[in-house]
């Protein structure tokens, strides 16, 4: 296994690439490539010898072979928005991005089947649109949506806002088309709900960051779209009573509840930097923030049901306060609070970022613990907990104090990583809750895993890529250096 790097053949490589792909096809000057080689956040860089772009499934097979014959390794890269340097990487090791973003077509959608197939290189927001105008629901949603692709939300297994009643990207996919490093195409595109033929080989592809191979189409579940949609705003003393509102929620609105999010008010500030003039539904004050979202079909009296979920929360102290959106405008207003606390943490810089999850009892003890660990070891550091807490999951962010000299925060911040990860160790959780692992967590989760583990993974990218042509040093250390 090994995919040693061949550089004398780099210039015909590319040349022979625009006769495959067309002058549209193949970047290679830097100035064009960087804006694949950065992250969202910009404190990533990356290399390449060159970015392909091809139209369609023949053109990814064609660049696939052609990636082989040159011994180059392939980056599969959709909207480039993943959170852990899994798109691109260093010229050494992953010479060639492989964008799929000018393979953009709903291919077809069936809304009385509810399902809907696409190019790969669809953004989630195109899906959500085409569904929307053929009055069904795709209900991935994440903040990212109006860049990241179907397909890259597929080899990451996203999960987002939605996942409590419609589960991560793997619940939502039927089927899936790949191009694999053999330049072979598996069509796994069946459009079956129950198919119990053997192995779901669609599942290795999901979640794979691109280590198996390039999706290039996919069949996704629709929904009924919801007619009435109930959005609050809550108040609360503490992460321990948001989950007991999430807790009661659950009894009374059951499947209904579509989103539980939290959060902390120390990152209320973080918002305010992306929407200076932002008023807070409820007392800024009240220590932890939820917006809670609901949604069903017209035969329910969904604003009945929420009322008297936070009724009996306020009537029994549960709660501070909670508004209850009067329109779809201030349902977005709530979430751009949410969207902007995001935001505007990168606005700040270089900070400590963590996607952890534990048992959804063990919340409140997990921001507990990873808040007394910061204050005690790194007390001017600024720690952010929101997240989808209904989910078990908790973005821990923690922001450098002012002033500190990048380097130095970098420095302290891994530390302050190590320290985290240590805590949410302590609970038995995870520390990639949805944003997988790429090459930023490779090693910490690579070591992390049992031998077993590591063989079993090991074993599966040597049966799909034995040449070790994909996505190299992403997911699973570089060849030679595994298991
Ligand atoms: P990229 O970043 O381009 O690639 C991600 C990985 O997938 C890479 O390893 C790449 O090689 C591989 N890949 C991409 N396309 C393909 C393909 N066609 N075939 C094979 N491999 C491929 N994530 C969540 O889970 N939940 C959230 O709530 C969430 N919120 C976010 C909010 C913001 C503001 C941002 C910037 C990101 C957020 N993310 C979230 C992370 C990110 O949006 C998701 O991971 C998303 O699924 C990545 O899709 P992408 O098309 O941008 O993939
Ligand atoms: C979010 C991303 C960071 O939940 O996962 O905002
Ligand atoms: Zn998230």
């Amino acid at each position: 296994m090994g995919l040693p790097r061949r550089q004398t053949g780099d210039h015909a490589a590319i040349a022979a690439a625009r006769d495959l792909l067309g002058p549209a096809g193949v970047i290679d000057a830097p100035a064009d490539m960087a804006r694949y080689l950065v992250d969202w956040a910009g404190d990533t860089p990356g290399s390449a010898l060159a970015v392909l772009r091809p139209a369609s499934v023949a053109e990814v097979q064609a660049a696939i072979r052609l990636c082989r014959i040159h011994h180059l390794g392939v980056v599969p890269q959709g909207g480039n928005t993943g959170l852990v340097g899994g798109g691109f990487g260093a010229l050494a090791q992953a010479p060639i991005i492989l964008s799929l973003e000018r393979m953009n077509r709903v291919r077809a959608i069936d809304p009385a089947g509810y399902s809907i197939c696409a190019d790969a290189g669809c953004t989630l927001q195109h899906i959500k649109d085409t569904a929307e105008a053929a009055d069904r629901l795709f209900p991935l949603a994440l903040g990212a949506q109006g860049s990241c692709q179907i397909g890259g939300n597929a080899a990451t297994n996203a999960g987002g806002i939605n996942v409590l009643r419609y589960g991560m990207a793997r619940d939502l996919i039927l089927g899936l088309e790949v191009v694999l490093p053999d330049g072979e195409v598996w069509n796994g595109m069946t459009g079956l709900r129950k198919d119990n033929r053997g192995y779901d080989l669609k599942q290795l592809f999901i979640g794979a960051e691109g280590t198996l191979g390039v999706i290039t189409g996919v069949e996704l579940k629709l929904f009924p779209l919801p007619r009435r949609t109930e959005t609050a705003y809550v108040g609360l003393r503490s992460f321990a009573d948001a989950m007991q509102l999430f807790a009661r929620a659950r009894g009374v609105c059951s499947d209904l509840l579509t989103g539980f999010e939290v959060i902390g008010a120390e990152c209320l500030p973080s918002a305010r930097l992306i929407n200076p003039g932002l008023v807070t539904p409820v007392d800024e004050k009240a220590p932890v923030h939820v917006i809670l979202e609901c949604a069903s079909s017209e035969a329910i009296d969904l604003a009945a049901l929420v009322e008297t979920l936070l009724q009996q929360s306020l009537e029994s102290g549960l709660i501070l306060d909670a508004v209850m959106a009067r329109s779809g405008s201030q349902a977005r207003a709530f979430w751009a609070i949410r969207e902007g606390l995001v935001e505007g943490q990168v606005r700040r810089g270089y900070h400590v970022r963590t996607d952890l999850s534990v048992r959804l009892g063990d919340i409140p003890r997990l921001v507990d613990s990873a808040r007394a660990f910061v204050a005690a070891n790194h007390p001017a550091w600024l720690p952010q907990a929101y997240g989808h807490a209904g989910d078990g999951n908790i973005h821990f962010n923690v922001l450098p104090p002012a002033g500190l000299d990048e380097d130095a925060a970098r420095k302290e911040g891994r530390d302050i990583t190590d320290g985290l990860y240590a805590v949410v160790g302590g609970f038995g959780g995870s520390i990639s809750a949805e944003h997988g692992v790429g090459r930023s967590r490779r090693d910490v989760i690579w070591t992390g895993l049992s031998p077993v583990h590591r063989l079993l993974v090991a074993a599966i990218k040597s049966a799909f890529d034995p040449e070790g042509l994909m996505n190299p040093g992403c997911l699973l250390p570089p060849n030679e250096e595994f298991p």
